[in-house]
Parts: C-alpha cells; sequence; structure tokens
C-alpha cells in the first residue's frame, strides 16, 4: 500500500461525502440524502436487508443490490477501494495463555506480542502508554525481554498494575500523558531504542503519543479507540491537507462491527439503541431533555438490553420520575420504533463511512511519522473478532537495530 496514495484518496473520499459525515440521520432525512436522491431508496430496504448488510459489510451490500441508485454505488465503490487497500497482518499468531484474559484480549495481545517480536527485535525499553492495568505492559516487558515503563492516569489501576507484574523489570506512573505541564513523555530521560506503544490509546492519546515519539526519535505502535475522546472541540490533522473534524463526529469512527462477533457468539445487539430512544421520549414526557447519550446518565448500558418496561421504570426511578404507566410505556415504545426503524435505514451510508474515517486518522498518523524520516504502515494486526478497533499504525525510527 502507498502510504501517500491512499492518504489523499481517502481524504478526497471524506471531503466528497463530508456533508453525510457530518450530519446524522436523527430527525427525518437528512438533507444529503434528500438532495442525492437516496431517501426512497434507503426508506424501503427491509429488514432482511440490512441484516444482510450488517454481516456483508453495507459497500458491499450497496455494490450487490440491483436497487441503489448510481452514485451511492459509486461512493461504496470508492470506500471499498480505500478500506480494502489497508494489509492484513498474515498468519495467526502463537496463541498465548493468559487465563485471566478474555478470549478477545488473549488474540489482541498474542497478535502485537508477535508484531513486536518480529519488527522491533532490538529495543532498550517499552512505553505502554495509557497502561490501564498494565496486562499488556508486563506481556510485552517479559517477551522481549526489555524494561517497560506505563504510564496510566488511574491510580487505581496503577496500584493494580503494580501488583500484577510483581518482580518484572516494569514500573507504573500514574500521570496524565496529556497535560502540558508535566510533559511525562517528554521527561523521561533519553534513550536509543526506545518504544512508544498503546494499546487502545484512546481519542487524544494517538496524537500525543505519535508527536512526543518524533521528539523522542522513538519507535511507534499503536493502536486507536474512542477518537472523540479530545479534549478540544475539534481535531486537527497532523498533516497539513487533511480535514479538521469536529468532536462530535470523530466517533463515527468507532463503529461497531455486527461481523466481529467471535464464533458460536451472540452478535452485538442493536436493540439497545431502539431502547435508549424509547427512553428519551419516555422521559420528555416527564419534560426532560437533553443531548444525545445524555438520556443514560447514572444508568448501566447493558441494562438498556433489558425488557424495555423495566428498564423504563428503573430509568424514572434513578431520575426520581414517578413510575411510567404502561400506556406511556406502550407510547414510547411505538413511536421508538418508527424512528428507529427509519434511522437504522437513512443512517446506511453514514455508517458505511466509519472505517474510511477511522483509516483516515490511522493513516494521518502514520504519514506524519513517515513525513519525519520513520519507516511507517498501517495494518490490519487482528481479525474484527478480537476487535473492531484492529489498525495498527507502526512506526520504526531508523535508529532503532
Ligand atoms: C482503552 S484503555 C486501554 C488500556 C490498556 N492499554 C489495555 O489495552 O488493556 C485506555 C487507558 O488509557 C488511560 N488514559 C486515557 N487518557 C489518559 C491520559 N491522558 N494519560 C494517561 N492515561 C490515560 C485510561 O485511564 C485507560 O486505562
Amino acid at each position: 500500500m502507498d502510504l501517500a496514495r491512499t492518504h489523499a484518496r481517502v481524504i478526497a473520499l471524506l471531503a466528497d461525502a463530508r456533508d453525510i459525515v457530518l450530519t446524522r440521520a436523527e430527525s427525518g432525512p437528512p438533507p444529503w440524502a434528500v438532495s442525492r436522491l437516496w431517501q426512497d431508496y434507503l426508506l424501503t430496504r427491509s429488514e432482511a436487508d440490512l441484516d444482510r448488510a450488517d454481516t456483508e459489510g453495507i459497500s458491499n451490500w450497496f455494490l450487490r443490490d440491483p436497487a441503489c441508485p448510481p452514485s451511492l454505488r459509486e461512493l461504496a465503490e470508492r470506500t471499498l477501494a480505500v478500506t480494502t487497500l489497508i494489509p492484513v497482518v498474515p498468519g495467526t499468531p502463537p496463541p498465548v495463555d493468559f487465563p485471566s484474559m478474555s478470549v478477545r484480549k488473549r488474540g489482541q495481545v498474542a497478535a502485537i506480542l508477535h508484531l513486536l517480536r518480529e519488527s522491533f527485535p532490538a529495543l532498550s525499553e517499552i512505553v505502554d502508554v495509557g497502561a490501564g492495568r498494565g496486562h499488556v505492559t508486563a506481556r510485552a516487558s517479559s517477551a522481549l525481554s526489555v524494561p517497560a515503563v506505563g504510564f496510566e492516569r488511574d491510580p487505581e489501576r496503577v496500584a493494580v498494575a503494580r501488583t500484577l507484574a510483581g518482580d518484572l523489570p516494569v514500573r507504573f506512573i500514574t500521570a496524565d500523558v496529556l497535560s502540558p505541564s508535566d510533559a511525562p513523555l517528554l521527561s523521561l530521560p533519553p534513550r536509543p531504542d526506545r518504544l512508544l506503544m498503546a494499546l487502545h490509546g484512546c481519542g487524544e492519546l494517538g496524537d500525543a503519543l505519535v508527536t512526543a515519539a518524533v521528539a523522542m526519535k522513538a519507535s511507534v505502535l499503536h493502536l486507536a479507540c474512542c477518537p472523540q475522546k479530545i479534549r478540544g472541540r475539534a481535531r486537527h490533522a497532523l498533516v497539513p491537507g487533511g480535514p479538521t473534524l469536529p468532536r462530535e463526529i470523530l466517533g463515527l469512527a468507532n463503529v461497531p462491527s455486527r461481523t466481529a462477533a467471535l464464533e458460536g457468539e451472540r452478535p452485538p445487539t442493536l436493540a439497545s439503541k431502539k431502547t435508549r430512544l424509547a427512553l428519551r421520549y419516555l422521559l420528555a414526557v416527564r419534560g426532560w431533555s437533553g443531548p444525545v447519550g445524555e438520556e443514560m446518565r447514572g444508568l448501566n448500558r447493558r441494562k438498556a438490553d433489558a425488557e424495555f418496561a423495566v428498564f423504563a421504570k428503573a430509568a424514572c426511578q434513578a431520575r426520581g420520575f414517578p413510575e411510567p404507566t404502561p400506556d406511556e410505556i406502550a407510547a414510547a415504545a411505538g413511536k421508538a420504533h418508527a424512528t428507529y426503524v427509519a434511522q437504522r435505514r437513512l443512517a446506511m451510508p453514514r455508517s458505511m463511512l466509519g472505517r474510511a474515517l477511522e483509516i483516515f486518522l490511522a493513516l494521518d498518523r502514520a504519514l506524519y511519522l513517515r513525513n519525519h524520516g520513520y519507516d511507517a504502515r498501517v495494518l490490519q494486526l487482528f481479525p474484527a473478532a478480537c476487535s473492531p478497533r484492529n489498525l495498527a499504525v507502526l512506526g520504526r525510527w531508523p535508529g532503532v537495530d
């Protein structure tokens, strides 16, 4: 894959589809669906069509559907061309025997350790950014027989990480790596052949990691998640020419993948979305309104999968509102169903672009590293079944070996 060419292609795609990326299908057909004459086509897709699009991939499905309008087909073609360009790391890494980890996490860690051994055989130190409970930090340190430092802002996680690491040459530091006054990464003593890494280093951590790596002449392995977790109102591209993306749309790059279930597992449910919508309607009857997502404040998201009547009662109780009547519950559920059916169909072109947006963010970071002298790549490191957030930015500082 030619990094600069793919970067230019994905930027052109996102520029042509910017209005789609910027506007969700929340209350009726969005202007982009109306102006492109996609509205009738989208709204008349059957449930079976949607299920197929979910499992085959939306762009694949649009391309196979003879009724798809030509302009939507062209967008699907361009999206697929970009998303299939990212190389998949071949083969299956040797399995790891970490009984305390979920099967998914084991798959992620096995792939990371394999890549580290193959790509960075001569490191002097690993710095794990957003180390969490330090599982990856400790395993990477022992797999490569090098000391490691884990930065984590949550002191409770740091305490667990220290206990779990035992006698390994690994230390954990409680720090906010984004703090401009402390700049903890840049405060590390100079050292050649260092690797800055993060498994699911969320939001702004990705940009902080690659810019610090360039300043420190360190190599990079970064897998992103939750790109919307940024402090500012927008993310500015690291490489000139890339789009500035408002915070509220960055979450599109975190779209769940229904094809991402492990074998024998139930695919992630979409029903919870409908439940949350019904809850908004129900709370509106009690005089409440707020931004999307606010309705779940203080509630356990997993409970949104429960029967709506049970969830609705718990939600009203949590807010100190009177218990909803059966009629109120039925009215909210009915309205939510109708809205959800339309929204799900109208959202398809925008959801399709989620992976392209995620790829843009990874390419922007990789190209930034390349422009600073790195040997940089973007790879799909493990199957989406281990985690749909599987894009790795790999940057080898030339002095590393
Ligand atoms: C998604 S978790 C990943 C944890 C770990 N890398 C793993 O894969 O198990 C992201 C972690 O980054 C930490 N984090 C987020 N922002 C941070 C910051 N600014 N400084 C330090 N840690 C941060 C969070 O507290 C969380 O533990």
